[in-house]
């Protein structure tokens, strides 16, 4: 049995078979689109290397997208019909993709940080540990302390350190401590100068910072910088259009999002997602957005049957409210009812959650902001369990602060806006609203 980059057995005696998954890891790191041609190569190599069979299903995971699900299944089984046997890694492993394929995110999230625990150098599980199971529901402080767990394995020395440290200063990040975040996100860098995760977490602190002008600086790419790194590469972009519209540049902003956050029609879940929580933003502020929610629905009606994670889902409501898509809409609201009617975590989700926002777009759309506020405030709580990162679950806030001030409650407003100021002074959406309040 070989060992893999970081010393951990991999079950294959094949070379080319283990410098694939390898180089698939490395690749998967730096968000490349190849990686998945790494992970094939390194199954073609040996294809009953079980956890060669994982890594390709956990990398399809990562496109959130219901119809991928039985090719997953395909490489489950392929990997649990190993000849002799499963090792105790590939154990982890396989435990941990079947909790994610079945939409178990909590039970994901229980096994891979347990097989952390054993396998703390695991850099491939602590990312889908990380990304996919904490991060999509909203696990603000696990995001840190599951990397902080590993940190006893980790020194510079180790392959793919920086790429440690750029899911650890997001941790920071998200738990709030920005000094630490920065710091990690810069160094991951000096380590990993190819860690488009680490140029992320940095984003989010000046974002979180209020630090417009540094955040304009610090995306300063070519547009074609990261063509080989979609869709991660189009996130990215929706920050610093995020940087634009904070600093009241809107017709920039736009241009952005033609050129780099949704330049062509896109399913890709994140695409959905970017795109309408930047359109919401400009219309709140005044700007005419054209027809682009009507391109945007179109592709987001088109992908409702096929996203995985409620965070998407609630950026499909908002996109089908926007663009007057009411058969849609009901359709999803059905599908919403379904499955909270059901039981466990994503039930609960759907009742909690999903349905009180899409019900907020769908009055906030129709005019009815009383409506809109009072849904929005009575789910406020519990929006985090949505998943995604502060930066994003904004726009539900925003929502909020603009159905108070268009609701005429000003009370309310003022109260959403005091809160606003302290944690985002400087953002011309923050003037607008006090305008609108003061008009
Ligand atoms: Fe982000």
């Amino acid at each position: 049995m070989l060992q893999d980059v970081r010393g951990y057995q991999l079950d294959t005696s094949s070379s080319a078979c283990v410098e694939n998954f390898d180089k698939a890891v490395a690749r998967f790191f730096e968000f490349r689109l190849d990686a998945v041609e790494y992970a094939d190569a390194a199954i073609s190599a040996d294809p009953d290397c079980s956890m060669a069979q994982l890594l390709k299903g956990y990398m399809l995971m990562g496109a959130q997208s219901r119809n991928l699900l039985p090719v997953v299944a395909e490489h489950i089984a392929k990997a649990e019909a190993k000849p002799g046997g499963l090792t105790q890694r590939a154990k982890g492993w396989l435990a941990g993709l079947k909790a994610l394929s079945a939409n178990d995110l909590p039970h994901a999230s229980k096994v891979l940080g347990q097989h952390m625990a054993e396998w703390p150098l695991d850099l491939f599980v602590l990312k889908q540990l990380h990304q996919q199971t904490l991060f999509w529901r909203g696990k603000s402080l696990d995001l840190r302390d599951s990397v902080l767990r590993v940190s006893h394995a980790w020194d510079k020395d180790v392959v793919g350190f920086g790429h440690y440290l750029g899911m650890l200063g997001f941790g920071y990040e998200e738990a709030g401590e920005y000094e630490k975040a920065e710091m990690c996100g810069r160094a991951a860098l000096q380590h990993s100068p190819e860690d488009l995760w680490a140029v992320h977490t940095v984003a989010h602190v000046l974002e979180m910072q209020g630090r417009h002008k540094d955040g304009i600086e610090w995306i300063n790419y070519p547009l074609n910088a990261w063509d080989d790194r979609a869709p991660l590469a189009r996130h990215i972009w929706w920050h610093k259009a995020l940087f634009l519209w904070d600093s009241g540049s809107y017709d920039e902003t736009l241009a952005l999002y033609d050129s780099a956050v949704y330049p062509a029609p896109s399913t890709a879940y994140i695409d959905v997602q970017n795109a309408a929580a930047l359109l919401w933003r400009l219309e709140m502020t005044g700007v005419d957005v054209g027809s682009r929610w009507h391109a945007l629905a179109g592709q987001a009606e088109a992908t409702m049957d096929d996203q995985l994670l409620a965070f998407t889902e609630s950026h499909v409501s908002a996109a089908l409210a926007k663009a007057g898509r009411s058969e849609a809409l009901a359709k999803q609201r059905q599908q919403l009812a379904e499955r909270a009617d059901g039981e466990g975590w994503a039930a609960n989700l759907a009742s909690e959650v999903s349905i009180p926002l899409a019900d907020a777009f769908a009055a906030y759309t129709m005019g009815d902001y009383e409506k809109a506020c009072d849904g929005l405030l009575a789910s406020r709580e519990e929006w985090v369990r949505v998943g995604g990162s502060h930066a994003q679950r904004d726009l539900y806030t925003q929502v909020l602060v603009d159905s108070a001030v268009k609701a005429g409650r000003r009370k309310l407003a003022e109260s959403l806006l005091a809160e606003r100021g302290v944690q985002h002074p400087n953002s011309a959406g923050l003037q607008y609203w006090r305008r609108q309040l003061a008009a």
